[in-house]
Parts: C-alpha cells; sequence; structure tokens
C-alpha cells in the first residue's frame, strides 16, 4: 500500500481559524436547545435548587420571566416540571389531573407572556405527583402497575393538552403509554399536539439533583429499574424506539445523554427520525463542579459537550445549560 502522505497532510484544513471554520461538519445553535424549568407555587419566588447550581425554581411570573428571555436569546422551547406542594401529593398522584396544578397555570403563564414564541413541552408521568416517588400507580408490593397507571398517564396528558401544551413528553416508560395517549390526543381533538418519546430512558444515577428539585428524592423507596431501562442494553432501545414510533410519536429521547450516545447514534441510523437527547440533572451537576474544581473551562465544557449531540446525530438537546450557552452562540 502506498502511503497517501505526504499529498494527504489532514494538518492542511487546520491550520487556520478560517479553514477551521469552513470545514466544520457540525454547528450548534441556540435553536438546537431546549431548556428545562422548575416551577412553583407563590408568586416572586426563585428558590435555588442546591444539588443543582445556578438552577432555580420559579413561581409563574419568573417562568414567565424565563420564558421571554428564551424568546429574546432564540431558544425555541421550554420543559416544565413541577415541585408539587407536599400537601398535593397521594398515593395515586391524582394532583397530574388538576386542571389548576403547577403545570398547567405555568403553560398559560408562558402562553400570556409569549403567545406561541416558544413551544412548551410538558413531562408526562406521576412522580411530582405521588407521595412515593415512583413514575405511577403501585401495588403493595410497590411494583409500578403498567395498564392502570397508562390510563393516568393519558389523563395527565389531555389534562396538559388542555392548558396548551404543545409537546407532550412521557418519560414514565410504561409499555402502550404512546399508543393510549395518541388515540385519546386525536379523540379529543388535539391531532396537531407532538409527542416526544422519552423512548430510551435509563435506569441511571444522573437523576439526583432532578429528584431534589421536583421534591421527589426523599419519598422515593427503592428504585425504577422495574420500568426504565438497564444501562447494558441497546437492542432494547432500538425495540423502544420502534414501538413508540409504531404508537404514533413524532420525535424519540434517549435519556441521559453523555453516557448514551452510542444510543443516538444507533437510533438515528436505524429510523431516521428525528432524536433528542436529555442531559440530565447528574451531567449538569458533574460540568458544574469539574469547572467549580478548576478541571476545564465552563464555556468550553459546555459548548463542547453540546456539540456532541448534534454530531451523533441529535435534532436538538434538553439542557440546563440552555439558556448560558445560547448567550454564548449568540
Ligand atoms: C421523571 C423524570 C426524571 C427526569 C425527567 N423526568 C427523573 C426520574 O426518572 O427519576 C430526570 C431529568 C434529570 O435528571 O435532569 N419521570
Amino acid at each position: 500500500m502506498t502511503a497517501a502522505y505526504p499529498h494527504a497532510r489532514l494538518r492542511r484544513t487546520r491550520a487556520a481559524a478560517w479553514s477551521r471554520a469552513l470545514h466544520r461538519e457540525t454547528m450548534l445553535t441556540p435553536a438546537d436547545l431546549i431548556w428545562p424549568l422548575f416551577v412553583t407555587e407563590g408568586s416572586g419566588v426563585e428558590e435555588p435548587i442546591a444539588s443543582l447550581p445556578g438552577v432555580s425554581r420559579w413561581s409563574f411570573d419568573g417562568i414567565a420571566e424565563r420564558a421571554r428571555e428564551a424568546v429574546t436569546l432564540g431558544i425555541p422551547c421550554l420543559a416544565l416540571f413541577p415541585n408539587t406542594q407536599p400537601g398535593r401529593r397521594s398515593e395515586d398522584g391524582r394532583e397530574a389531573l388538576n386542571p389548576e396544578n403547577l403545570m398547567c397555570q405555568a403553560i398559560r403563564a408562558i402562553r400570556d407572556a409569549v403567545g406561541d414564541g416558544v413551544g412548551i413541552l410538558t413531562d408526562v408521568a406521576l412522580d411530582p405527583y405521588t407521595s412515593h416517588g415512583q413514575d405511577g400507580l403501585i401495588d403493595e408490593a410497590g411494583y409500578v402497575l403498567n395498564d392502570r397507571t397508562v390510563e393516568v398517564l393519558v389523563g395527565q396528558s389531555l389534562n396538559q393538552a388542555a392548558a396548551g401544551a404543545d409537546i407532550i413528553a412521557p418519560s414514565d416508560m410504561m409499555d402502550g403509554r404512546i399508543g393510549a395517549i395518541r388515540a385519546a390526543l386525536e379523540d379529543e381533538g388535539y391531532a396537531n399536539i407532538q409527542i416526544m418519546a422519552y423512548a430510551a430512558k435509563y435506569a441511571s444515577a444522573f437523576y439526583g439533583p432532578f429528584r431534589d428539585a421536583v421534591g421527589s428524592r426523599g419519598l422515593l423507596k427503592g428504585d425504577k429499574k422495574t420500568y426504565q431501562m438497564d444501562p447494558g442494553n441497546s437492542e432494547e432501545a432500538l425495540r423502544e424506539v420502534a414501538l413508540d414510533l409504531a404508537e404514533g410519536a413524532d420525535s424519540v429521547m434517549v435519556k441521559p445523554g453523555l453516557p448514551y450516545l452510542d444510543i443516538v447514534r444507533r437510533v438515528k441510523e436505524r429510523f431516521e427520525v428525528p432524536v433528542f437527547a436529555y442531559q440530565v440533572s447528574g451531567e449538569y451537576a458533574m460540568i458544574e463542579a469539574a469547572a467549580a474544581a478548576g478541571a476545564g473551562d465552563r464555556d468550553a465544557l459546555v459548548l463542547e459537550t453540546l456539540l456532541a449531540f448534534k454530531r451523533a446525530g441529535c435534532s436538538g438537546v434538553l439542557t440546563y445549560h440552555a439558556a448560558h450557552a445560547a448567550r454564548l452562540l449568540t
């Protein structure tokens, strides 16, 4: 074999900044970002979350302010998560069906502030509403019941749809929920509401700070391994995605993000559909801790990790760094 060198010198195109810009294959823009926000009750309230430094829960006025900020920054979509008051959590999570719950009120506050200037993605799962912190209804042994949970998730989805959600995002990992939710949305006149399925969601150690943020960490007994996926599996992720697409999902999500970029790539290559990833709370906290410890430059770490999602095949990324990244990019 004849050596290509020196005819091929890959460093030629890297030698100058203009050339690197010209040859860059993957771009990151604010339009690639979905910004997760935590909602709490009251007005004028900002509650910092200790395990997610730089992230707070906001009351509705603060949520509306973040929506205006998103519009200014060019962030196209917000994802909402409620910190339900303890008195409103119950064994069956019925607060999820309340048309006046935190999620529904936050949706309306965003609409009042910015109209349809941003998309609103709403999480479907019962963990912010249950007294036991599981994503669904449990039996005496604590096992999460699939079909009965799906019935409640359908009600939760319709409740969010009625409040004005644009994208319903089930994160519960029950079997068959996408089909049931899609059918109900069609029946109730919400044919254009999207479903982004948390299709390949793993039972991960990276969700801790999120559970602090929604107030479920102290309540949760045990783990979520009977419904979230085993981190060792990727064939199974493809089956999950195939089912969710067949049941009517418009897009699919892989979660967590960075440790699962191989799954993003496999899903993208196999299905050629919009794939999103969630850079979850523990990943955010890890980057912040690394930067605080002087292990790397914060801004560079943020932009490099977000670009990696795009390179792996993502259409967009849910990230707590969304506003910061958008500011760096504009
Ligand atoms: C709840 C839900 C979780 C996250 C999003 N939706 C946590 C969990 O499954 O326990 C995690 C997001 C994050 O860690 O940032 N169904």
